[in-house]
C-alpha cells in the first residue's frame, strides 16, 4: 500500500479509486508571452502533488491534505461555485466546477512540489486532480482541453488571472526533454534537454521572497499588453517583431511599448534557444538566459532584489547564464553552472543572500521529467 492509499484510508475509511500525480515546472525560457500567444519552454520537475480520488454514491465532496494534517473540508457538489470562500482546497474545488463530475468525490491530496517557490505548486495540484477525474468518470478530455479546463478553474474559480504554460506543461511534458509550446494553439515539440552529458547542470534557486499573483501586478503587466495590441491593432504581440513594434512606438505609452518589447524580444529568444539547444551550445543558451533576465528586470520589471541577487551571485560564481523564472516579485530563479561547481555556486550565493539581509534561499536541481500520469487504478 502506497503512502497517499493509507492516508486515504486513514482518513475516509476506505481505498481510493485512482492515484494521478502531476509535476510542478520551472521555466527555461519564455517568460510572460504564454498570455501573449508565444512560445514557450519550460519542462517539468520531479517533484510530484498526487491526488488519491473515490467516488461516492451521494452528492458530498471531502478533501483532504496530508500537508494540512488530513483536516477534511466538505461541500456539496451542487454548490461549488466561483465565489465560495476557502483556503488552498479552492484549486480542486475549481477543477471540480470546471469538469463537473456527475457525482460527488472524497480526494486526498499529497503535495511534493515545494510551495510559493515559483515552481507551479497549483498547476500541479489542478492538474493531478484534473488527471483522476477525467479517468475515473471516463470524460475523455485531451491534454489540451485538460490544459484548458485547469487554466479556467484557476482564472475563473480561484481568481488567479494566469496564462495556459503551467497547466500545459503539467500535463504535457516528457522525461528528458523541454516543451516546445505553442500558447496559440497548444501544439509542442520536445526538445531534448540534457546538461548533465556536458558536465553542467541547471540550478533552482529559491530566494524564498514573497510569490503571489494575485497581488496585482501580474493582472497588470497583462493590461499592459492587451492595451497595445489593442492600439496596435493586431491579434496578439506574437504578430510583431521588434522593428515592427519600435516603428509604431508612437502610438504606445512608455510603459505598453516597454512592456511588448519584453514580449516580442522574448518570443525571438525562445526560438533562439531551440537552435542553440539542438546544436548543444550552452554557451550561447547562458547568454539567452541573461538576456531574458535583463528584459524581465527592465522592460517587464517583475524581478525583484532577491532574484537580482541571485543572478548576480551565480554569474559570480561562473554560471554560463541565469534568470528568474516564472511570475516574478519573488519565487525561483535557475543558473546553468558547471556542475562540479554546484557546491562552490551554492555557497557564493548564499553569501550574497547574507551580506543583503535576505533570508536563506533553498536550491534544487531536477531533470526534466514525465507530465501527469495515473500511477494507480484501484
Ligand atoms: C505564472 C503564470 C504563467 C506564466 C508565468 C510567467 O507562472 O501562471 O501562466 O504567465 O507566470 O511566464
Amino acid at each position: 500500500m502506497s503512502f497517499i492509499d493509507k492516508k486515504f484510508a486513514e482518513t475516509f475509511g476506505q481505498s481510493p479509486d485512482i492515484i494521478a500525480a502531476a509535476p510542478g515546472r520551472v521555466n527555461l525560457i519564455g517568460e510572460h508571452i504564454d498570455y501573449s500567444d508565444g512560445f514557450v519552454l519550460p519542462f517539468a520537475i520531479s517533484d510530484r502533488t498526487y491526488a488519491a480520488v473515490r467516488v461516492r454514491d451521494d452528492r458530498k465532496v471531502r478533501i483532504a491534505s496530508v500537508q494540512r494534517r488530513n483536516k477534511i473540508v466538505e461541500h456539496n457538489l451542487d454548490a461549488i461555485k466561483p465565489g465560495l470562500k476557502g483556503e488552498w482546497e479552492r484549486y480542486p474545488l475549481g477543477v471540480i466546477w470546471a469538469m463537473g463530475p456527475t457525482s460527488g468525490i472524497d480526494i486526498m491530496i499529497d503535495g511534493h512540489v515545494p510551495l510559493g517557490a515559483g515552481l507551479s505548486s497549483s498547476a500541479a495540484l489542478e492538474c493531478s486532480v484534473a488527471t483522476a477525474l477525467n479517468h475515473l468518470f471516463s470524460f475523455g478530455y485531451s491534454l489540451e482541453e485538460l490544459a484548458r479546463l485547469t487554466q479556467k478553474a484557476e482564472n475563473e474559480y480561484v481568481g488567479v488571472p494566469c496564462g495556459i504554460m503551467d497547466q500545459s506543461v503539467s500535463l504535457m511534458a516528457h522525461a528528458g526533454s523541454a516543451l516546445l509550446l505553442d500558447c496559440r494553439d497548444l501544439s509542442t515539440k520536445n526538445i531534448a534537454f540534457d546538461v548533465a552529458s556536458s558536465g553542467l547542470e541547471l540550478l533552482i534557486i529559491d530566494t524564498q521572497a514573497h510569490h503571489s499573483l494575485t497581488d496585482g501586478g501580474y493582472a497588470e503587466r497583462r493590461a499592459s499588453c492587451e492595451s497595445a495590441v489593442a492600439k496596435l491593432a493586431v491579434k496578439s504581440l506574437r504578430e510583431l517583431d521588434l522593428a515592427q513594434l519600435e516603428q509604431s512606438q508612437n502610438l504606445l505609452t512608455n510603459t505598453e511599448f516597454i512592456r511588448a518589447r519584453h514580449a516580442v524580444t522574448e518570443m525571438a529568444r525562445v526560438m533562439d534557444a531551440v537552435q542553440v539547444l539542438e546544436a548543444k551550445n550552452f554557451v550561447a543558451l547562458g547568454q539567452l538566459l541573461n538576456q531574458s533576465h535583463a528584459s524581465l528586470r527592465d522592460d517587464y520589471t517583475v524581478s525583484c532584489p532577491e532574484l537580482n541577487v541571485a543572478v548576480e551571485a551565480s554569474l559570480t560564481a561562473g554560471a554560463l547564464g541565469a534568470r528568474m523564472v516564472g511570475g516574478g516579485f519573488g519565487g525561483s530563479a535557475i543558473a546553468l553552472i558547471h556542475a562540479a561547481h554546484t557546491q562552490a555556486t551554492i555557497a557564493v550565493i548564499e553569501k550574497a543572500f547574507a551580506e543583503n539581509k535576505f533570508k536563506a534561499p533553498r536550491f534544487f536541481t531536477s531533470l526534466p521529467s514525465q507530465g501527469a500520469q495515473v500511477i494507480q487504478r484501484g
